[in-house]
This record gives structure tokens, sequence and C-alpha cells, in this order.
């Protein structure tokens, strides 16, 4: 297949997918036949820029990186917003890859709905979308006979999505436990390692972990996002927001870090979801002071995990990086491949 991509939005994580194209580029035609070219990008802080016939992705790069606007690409037709781009370029894929409100879901939700109904296939890594509308996403995609890859939307690139989809297909899933937010479990480890709680959330926004306002980190919104996500897509569910327990770690203190630390207990923030015995779900997210045997209180710094519980496995753990530009860059080219191999078959 010969991928047409627009982006919409050229942050960090569009970044560092085109840094992976760009790199793999012959392995990826080599061992898949894999083939793309670029078409066009719109970015509300950086502008935008579109050529048929493909733009030069180092030179972007190297604009972006150096605070240039897209408008200073040599050709190309420049000015047209995230819709205009949408319907009116030859992108035959897009990629979504704009600001995530978990909220309202917007704008990526009006972005992906008008691709999907113009007939492009998405892959997108913006969370908000998915909390809000999952399932009927996903039936659009269906009746407008294109894909919509979401692989990214929790543990970045490591296989969450995917690995129930495809690699333990055939099992019934009652349930799911993880630590699904990598700023909150960072700050918990260097808080253990003798960092105040201030110091290591400024460290976690330095390094990139944190969402733009740290607050839906640290009082568990994101971590309760993925869980509404995770027990829609994967439990088969309908709940939303409000459905979900919740609490925080801004509560826990450094005493209470020590405390753990002498009753060979360790501090994690869960999110989990199990189907009960008359089919609803228990879905929450909670700090929990977990036993140092239990594999999920190995999971140190920034690292996410999740453990699905299977009929036929029992339970199923990934552990995996859950934040960062390749990282989650990279969970976008999972979804293209899969649309490579399902365009060939
Ligand atoms: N802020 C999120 C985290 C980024 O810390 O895990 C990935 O969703």
């Amino acid at each position: 297949m010969d991928f047409k991509i627009g982006f919409i939005g050229f942050g960090t994580v569009g970044q560092g997918l085109t840094e992976i194209l760009l790199e793999k580029k012959d392995m990826l035609a080599k061992k898949f036949d894999f083939h793309y070219s670029v078409v066009a990008i719109s970015d509300i802080m950086k502008g935008s820029v579109y050529d048929e016939n493909g733009l030069d992705m180092r030179k972007i790069l190297e604009l972006v990186k150096n605070g240039k606007k897209l408008d200073e690409y040599p050709s190309g037709v420049k000015g047209m917003d995230a819709l205009e781009t949408i319907k009116n370029t030859n992108a035959d894929t897009i990629v979504e890859v704009t600001f995530t409100n978990v909220k309202t879901g917007e704008p990526a939700l009006t972005h992906i709905k008008t691709a999907l109904q113009c007939g492009k296939h998405v892959v997108s890594t913006n969370k908000g979308p998915v909390v809000k509308q999952a399932i009927d996403l996903i039936k659009l995609a269906r009746e407008n006979n294109v894909y919509y890859g979401f692989e990214g939307v929790v543990l970045a690139g490591t296989p969450a999505i995917n690995l129930f989809e495809y690699c333990l297909a055939g099992n019934h899933i009652s349930g799911f436990k993880g630590i699904l937010n990598g700023t909150t479990n960072y700050i918990l480890t260097m808080m253990e390692e003798g960092m105040s709680y201030d110091e290591a959330l400024k460290k976690a926004q330095e390094l990139g972990y944190a969402e733009a306002d740290p607050t839906g980190d640290v009082e568990g919104l994101d971590a309760l996002g993925k869980v509404v996500i995770l027990t829609n897509v994967v439990l088969g569910k309908n709940i939303t927001w409000e459905d979900v327990e919740r609490k925080g770690i801004t509560d826990i203190t450094e005493e209470d870090i020590e405390e753990a630390k002498k009753e060979k207990k360790r501090w994690k923030l869960i999110g989990s979801s199990e189907i009960q015995k008359d089919g609803s779900v228990k879905a929450r997210v909670w700090p929990e002071k977990l036993q140092l045997n239990d594999p999920l209180a190995g999971v140190m710094g920034a690292t996410n995990a999740l453990t699905y519980y299977t009929d036929e496995l029992g339970p199923v753990t990934v552990i995996g990086p859950g934040a960062g530009r390749r990282e989650t860059g990279f969970a976008l080219l999972i979804d293209l491949l899969n649309i490579n191999r399902e365009l060939k078959n």
C-alpha cells in the first residue's frame, strides 16, 4: 500500500512518528511492502502546508525544530485549516495528533468523524474521542469501509489494544488492572527515593510525561479516561466518565510513602475494571498499597503496566512505556502497519 498521509497536529508525537518513518523507510518497504508520502500537515500553532506530490519531511522536521512555521516551507499550498486539510487534500490516511481534551473530545472528535465520513483511514493517539465515543467511531469507520486505529491511547506503543484484539482474541476477558499513568508512577517512585512531591512533579513535566495541565495526571483523570476506554473497547461495556470511582495521589504524603516502605509495601495508582455477576462493571482509579511481591509493585518510574484477566491464560501482563515522543509515535506505526496488512488481504 502506498499511503498518502495527512497530519492534523504536528507536536512531539507527530514528529516522533515522522522520525521513525524516515529512519525505517527502507525496512518498512522491504519487509512489509509499506510505502508512504506525507502530503499535508495542519497544526494550529505551526501553520499548514500541502503538496499533493509529497513533502520533504526532513526539511519539515528541520523547520519545526528551529521553531519556524510550516509556511516557511519553500513550496506547496499554505493556510489550510484542519477540516480543509482533511476534506480537500489527496491524503487517504489522517494522523490525528492534536491536543487531548478528555472532557469533550474536541476538536479531535470532529476531525476524526469528518475524516472517516470522507472515506479516509484514521490513526490517532488522541484519548478524548475514544473516551467519549469509542463504539460509535469504530462503527463509523466500518460503515465507511476504512480503519480507525488508536493503539496509542493506552500504554503508548506498548501493545494494549492490539494485544486484546489480535493476540488474546478468543479469550473471555473479565477485567483488567494496571498502572495506566506514567506521571503519577514516576512521582511515587521518586518520592520513595527521597524527592519531594513538588520536585518530582516538576521533573515529570520536564521529562514530558505529564499532560499540559498535570492536574489531570495527579488527580487520576488521565488514568480514568484509560479505564473508560479499556472498559468499553476490551470489556464491551458502555460506561462514561461518571461511572468510575476516582481518587488521585495528591493526598499521599512523604510519611505515607515511608510507612509503606517499613511495611514492605508500595503505593501505586491503580486503574481497574471488573465485570460483576450481574453483568455490570466496577471501575475505579485509586491509590493502593501493594505487597512488594505483587507484579505491579515492581513497575517503577514512568513505566506502565496492564494485566488482562483471561479465561484461557489467566492473568496476562504487559509492561512498557506509556508516554514519550518515539514511544507514542510508534503506536501510530503499529496502526499504519495493521491497515497495510488488512488492505493487502
Ligand atoms: N500524561 C500521561 C502519563 C501521558 O503520564 O501517562 C500518556 O497518556
